[in-house]
């Protein structure tokens, strides 16, 4: 199934899809680009430096091949069919009472944040992993970075919070939850 949306910043028609093996690099590509440019200052710059769109390809095209779990990925589409935006989330992976799924990935080109677009790819999401039996939702995410004022203002509320070792450092990172999955808008 594909939804269509026009992205009035960029003048440009979205469409949000299931992701398919051949899309690997693409999502790759704007992984490694929102990477780069959201967390400098918070991962260290000698890892976020190394990142390249090609050694991540690879794992997301091992991820995509996987047929043995319920993972979804949507990817949003631009009209030139570049992929400018991907979203991932399944059963969550770390135990959060209360909290069935997890939005393990969301990212959209810059070009193409603060129109809305974020919203549709979270709610069209979390609408999946709704039809797929999950009740309730969960988001782990980097404590400094700003997406969390984008996760409270969908609703979330701060469920759970820790410290992970990655990138040679310690990263603190905070878990926002919805005890149901929060309805379509
Ligand atoms: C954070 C991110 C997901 C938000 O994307 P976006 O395209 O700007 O969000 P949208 O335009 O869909 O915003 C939807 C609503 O959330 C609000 N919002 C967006 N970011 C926000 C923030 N940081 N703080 C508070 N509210 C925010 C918008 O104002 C909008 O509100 P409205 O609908 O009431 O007008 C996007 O900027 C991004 O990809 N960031 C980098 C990657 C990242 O850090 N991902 C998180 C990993 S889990």
């Amino acid at each position: 199934m594909k939804l269509v949306c026009v992205n009035d910043k960029a003048a440009k028609i979205l469409t949000i899809r299931a992701a398919e093996i051949e899309d690997a690099a693409g999502i790759a590509n704007a992984h490694a680009k929102t990477w780069r440019a959201n967390y400098a200052g918070i991962i260290p710059h000698a890892y976020l430096s190394r990142i390249t769109a090609q050694n991540w390809a690879i794992s997301w095209t091992r991820m995509l091949e996987r047929t043995d779990n319920d993972l979804i990925v949507l990817v949003s589409e631009n009209d030139g069919g570049e992929i400018v935006g991907f979203v991932s989330g399944g059963p969550v992976r770390s135990v959060i009472p209360g909290h069935e799924a997890d939005i393990s990935s969301l990212y959209i080109l810059s070009g193409f944040q603060q129109s809305g677009h974020c919203r549709r790819l979270f709610m069209t999401a979390s609408n999946r992993l709704a039809k797929r039996g999950h009740e309730s939702l969960a988001v782990w995410v980097l404590k400094e970075n700003a997406v969390t004022g984008f996760y409270k203002h969908l609703g979330g509320t701060l469920v759970s919070s820790r410290t992970i070792h990655y990138a040679g450092t310690d990263l603190d990172e905070v878990a926002y939850g919805w005890a149901g999955i929060p309805p379509s808008c």
